[in-house]
């Protein structure tokens, strides 16, 4: 049998005994470290400012191994500040869950944090639907639950430039922190603060040690997680397009017998890959290091003794400049603000560094948006225009190149069907930039080439983990489903047609189910056209609705679809049917959100807000879930 999943909590421990200093506590969701970097960032200028007080950043995970702990642990803040991303579908990142879950849906507790003043700064994308809901939502409920607000609830936006966010928004902290912090009778002007460049203590080694090497990529870990991925192999691939497409599609299957994994229908897999060898020789080469130069990073000085604070990320282990490019440096996405003055710091030329210290800077703020971000130039794009910025080891991965982060995925398959497989249905992401170069889409890139066990004993691999999801088939599987997914939102419906298929297998009865799918041509990226229509011939799906939206003279959109079939909808909604929707959160996922209101309005003879009501509820009920992004 597969070994359970155990999650241990991890407790923090108490804050050390009353000393008379101020404390304030700094808590984080962060799923891909940005909402950790600004809290962090928000305490290092503190901890400069106001040397009467203690300041600790806080994980919400970590915080409370229960909700009753929360609560109890809460009450007895004071001052705190809350930095919450948002992510896909208006949701908390996983480390933010349990807390979220708590704090909004708990009992009414009434004004039970009166004694609290705090602020919230939100992690979100203008370009999503629910921008910023948990740092709204939170800002709201501390509100509603007594407790004081400092400053307004930041909004960062992390399609523009979150950095200038941040900082406009920690110029409102600053007054109230000199209120409540400083003495009245210091009227000194706060030491003027510049934020320090991070660098890691870098050791060099002469030979690698093939005993420490890649710990985290192999084993020693029965639970595996963003933090403990595990090695799998690629069992088997495929091409879905026709070879008429002149786009891409990979089918590709993971082997998890050998690695403990396990997983349900509905859940994602999490896959780390590497940097294409193309782009780690351009990295090696504007690093300026030879490859082959073996060192390990370390957040302690040589006495044991932390560095800043020790703000900076847990280290990687020791390896080859090379394979830490690979595995860990992510320098294909645009370098943030405090990447460019770290590269600064090091830069011997002086026009370069002005240059780089004034993009930067708030004077630099348009030319920034346009030059970096509008134009989505690389680091490594960048890097080539300041070729005298040579920062060492210890700065270019403390500052300059942030940590490399897993890929997500909906796992197309049920492991009803396959359990030792995970599925994955993953389109190649390959475009211009507006700078002109070429993007070659990190992990779709590596699945498309990636060689499988069917071809090669030598087959490629990649280290990846299982992230639990809540979008899950009813239980009871007489309930009719309504399921919506385009291009690759097709993948966990792929999943839920798999464990239907089992289930009909062992003799249980089905509801009915429809499923909208959607694609450009029947004849280029109808993907798993047969295996869609064989669910049909054998029951396990009612009925398959596609949309062609590059076939006849006008688009067709599974929305479109959805509106001619309103009757049938309504009446699988009357009878108590779920309805899922998976893929493009920006464009397709909201116009479909639309479509089912004025569905839901004209067929049930509702007002607007009446029909709102009855979409919100289905929504608090479990019963529209989305999987989006
Ligand atoms: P298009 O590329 O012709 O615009 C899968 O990607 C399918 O989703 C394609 O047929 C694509 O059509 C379609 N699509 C694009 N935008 C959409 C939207 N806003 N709503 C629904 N489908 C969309």
């Amino acid at each position: 049998p597969e070994p359970q999943k155990v999650v241990v909590p991890k407790i923090e421990k108490e804050p050390d005994a009353d000393d008379g200093k101020k404390k304030v506590s700094i808590f984080f969701g962060t799923q891909t470290g940005n909402a950790e970097s600004f809290a962090k960032a928000l305490v290092e200028e503190a901890k400069v400012r106001y040397e009467k007080a203690t300041f600790k950043v806080i994980d919400l995970d970590a915080y409370a191994d229960d909700d009753d702990v929360y609560e109890e642990k809460l009450k007895k803040e004071s001052l705190a500040f809350f930095f919450v991303s948002t992510y896909g579908d208006g949701e908390p990142t996983d480390n933010a869950a349990r807390f979220y879950k708590w704090f909004t849906e708990g009992d009414d507790k009434g004004e039970w944090l009166k004694k609290l003043q705090y602020g919230v700064f939100g992690l979100g994308n203008r370009q999503y639907e629910h921008f910023n809901k948990v740092g709204i939502v939170v800002d709201g409920k501390l509100e509603e639950m007594g407790a004081k607000r400092l400053v307004p609830l930041g909004l960062g936006d992390d399609d523009q430039s979150i950095e200038d966010d941040f900082a406009t928004w920690k110029e409102l902290v600053w007054p109230e922190l000199d209120r409540l912090l400083r003495d009245k009778d210091d009227m000194s002007v706060a030491t003027p603060y510049t934020a320090a460049v991070l660098e890691y203590r870098v050791v060099y080694h002469d030979k690698p040690d093939p005993s420490t090497e890649d710990q985290t990529l192999t084993n020693g870990h029965s639970v595996h997680d963003a933090q403990h991925p595990i090695r799998s192999n690629v069992a088997f691939k495929k091409e879905l397009h026709t070879p008429q497409s002149d786009r891409s599609c990979t089918h590709l299957e993971f082997d998890i017998s050998q690695t403990g994994l396990s997983y349900e229908t509905g859940d994602h897999v999490g896959v780390y890959c590497e940097n294409l060898s193309e782009v780690v020789d351009e990295a090696v080469r504007l690093v300026g290091l030879p490859p082959d130069t073996y060192f390990s990073i370390h957040t302690d000085k040589e006495d044991g003794t932390p560095i800043t604070g020790s703000t900076l990320p847990p280290p990687f282990p020791p390896c080859t400049l090379r394979n830490a490019l690979a595995r860990y440096a992510d320098v294909l996405s645009s370098p943030k603000k405090t990447a460019l003055v770290a590269l600064a710091a090091h830069a011997s030329d002086p026009n370069e560094a002005a240059r780089l210290k004034f993009l930067a800077s708030p004077a630099g703020k348009d030319e920034y948006a346009q030059w970096i971000v509008a134009n989505q130039r690389s680091l490594l794009e960048v890097m080539e225009s300041f070729p005298s910025a040579k920062p060492p080891l210890g700065v270019f991965f403390a500052a300059v190149a942030p940590r490399l982060q897993p890929r997500y995925y909906s796992i197309s398959s049920s492991p009803k069907m396959t359990p030792n497989h995970i599925h994955v249905t993953c389109a190649l992401v390959y475009d211009k930039t507006p700078a002109g170069r070429i993007h070659k889409g990190l992990c779709s890139t590596w699945m498309k080439n990636a060689t499988p066990m069917t071809e090669s004993q030598d087959c490629s691999w990649a280290p990846i983990f299982v992230r639990t999801s809540n979008f899950r088939l009813p239980i009871d599987p007489k309930v009719p489903v309504i399921m919506i997914g385009p291009g690759t939102g097709l993948a966990p419906f792929r999943g839920f047609l798999q464990e239907r298929q089992a289930l009909k297998e062992a003799g249980t009865e089905l509801g009915s189910s429809i499923f909208f799918f959607g694609c450009r041509n029947r004849n280029l990226d109808f993907i798993y056209e047969d295996e869609l229509n064989n669910f049909v011939e054998t029951g396990v799906l009612s009925e398959l609705v596609v949309a062609f939206s590059r076939e006849g003279a006008a688009k067709e959109y599974v929305q479109h679809k959805m509106s001619q079939k309103a009757t049938e909808i309504w009446n699988f909604l009357s009878e108590g049917a779920y309805i899922y929707v998976c893929g493009d959160a920006k464009g397709m996922a909201r116009d479909v959100h639309r479509t089912l209101h004025t569905i839901v309005q004209e067929q049930g003879s509702l007002d607007s807000s009446k029909a709102e009501l009855y979409v919100k509820n289905l929504q608090m009920s479990g019963r529209y879930l989305r999987d989006v992004w």
